[in-house]
């Protein structure tokens, strides 16, 4: 276990200097709009909010303010299907990055239905479909795990989201059905996506992202509740898999320019955590080309190196 001595460190100067430093690449990004609700975000919004274990908080710009959360709910939706399923759930969904984007298809027929990882859209199906299928009234269940996660009664569905996710979410129809047409899927498709488009389109701002984060900073527990998600070993496995994962097929540039398991939305939400220490997560709308917040990324980049604090 890394437990970090809490460095002296100034976080709001860190966080007012990266704020100042990233404005420029705000334009540079491009707002999400193959999901029509998405591209009505603000590509000048940027904020950033820090959580420590210790429960001191930071933060900067429009850190209060809501944006769509995306496929950041997919951890959270993965540790339900992890405490329910154990082991079993690797069963049903691998643990190796897919070198592919987030929706694509192309892996999944010469791979019997079985996505390579529970982070790209196909695998998240499944997490749905795992929790769908071994709970009742799933997607009230995961909305008020989120909130207790949050700390926060607060988080909503956003109802315009979820329509357009829905009227536009073919590939995602695709997948399911694909899936499902291999076994891979056990409840009907029609409930799956509800779940997944649900979750995905649930409004948080970042100071509830980072705050929901905790308990994989601090091995399963979350130190804000007191309350035992996953094992020491589970949490470690979920971040193990948000590093190599967790932001698609340009993991591997987030590892090498962060150095921190974390994952983003294509709503520009980004979310890290540093072991033993804290969690951040980081808004801004434009994306780069793999759909993940371009600016976040910078961000992300240049708190790990002016902390000097990353997993290596
Ligand atoms: O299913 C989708 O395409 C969206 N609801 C989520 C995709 C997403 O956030 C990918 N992340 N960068």
């Amino acid at each position: 276990m890394i437990e970090h001595d809490l460095p002296l460190h100034n976080w709001q100067n860190t966080l007012e200097e990266i704020s100042n430093e990233i404005r420029p690449l705000l334009s540079k990004g491009k707002v999400a709009d193959y999901i029509p609700e998405l591209g009505t975000a603000d590509k000048q919004a940027f904020g950033i909010s820090i959580s420590l274990i210790n429960g001191s908080e930071y933060y900067v710009g429009d850190a209060l303010t809501n944006f769509s959360v995306q496929s950041i709910s997919k951890v959270f939706s993965l540790t339900k299907a992890f405490s329910i399923l154990k082991d079993d759930l690797w069963k049903r969904v691998g643990k190796e990055p897919s070198g592919n984007p987030f929706n694509s298809l192309v892996q999944l027929e010469n791979e019997n239905g079985k996505p390579r990882n529970p982070f790209i859209n196909a695998g998240a199906i499944v997490v749905a479909d795992c929790v769908v299928s071994n709970t009742e009234d799933s997607l009230n269940l995961i909305i008020d795990y989120i909130r207790e996660l949050a700390g926060n009664k607060n988080i909503q569905l956003n109802q315009a989201m979820l329509q357009s996710e829905k009227s536009f979410g073919h590939r995602n129809a695709a997948l399911a059905h694909f899936m499902k047409s291999y076994g891979n899927i056990e409840s009907d498709v029609d409930e799956v996506l509800d779940f997944y488009f649900g979750h995905c389109s649930l409004s948080m701002n970042c100071q509830d992202i980072s705050r929901a984060f905790l308990y994989l900073a601090n091995h399963g527990v979350h130190p804000r509740n007191n309350r035992r998600y996953l094992s020491a070993s589970q949490a470690k496995r979920i971040n193990s898999l948000l590093l190599t994962c967790g932001t698609y097929d340009a993991a591997g540039d987030f590892a090498f320019r962060v150095g921190l398991p974390g994952k983003s939305g294509v709503g520009g939400g980004i979310a890290a955590i540093i072991p033993g220490l804290l969690s951040i997560c980081i808004w801004s709308p434009g994306l780069d080309k793999y759909g993940n917040s371009l600016a976040g990324v910078k961000a992300l980049e240049l708190f790990t190196t002016k902390t000097g604090i990353s997993i290596f």
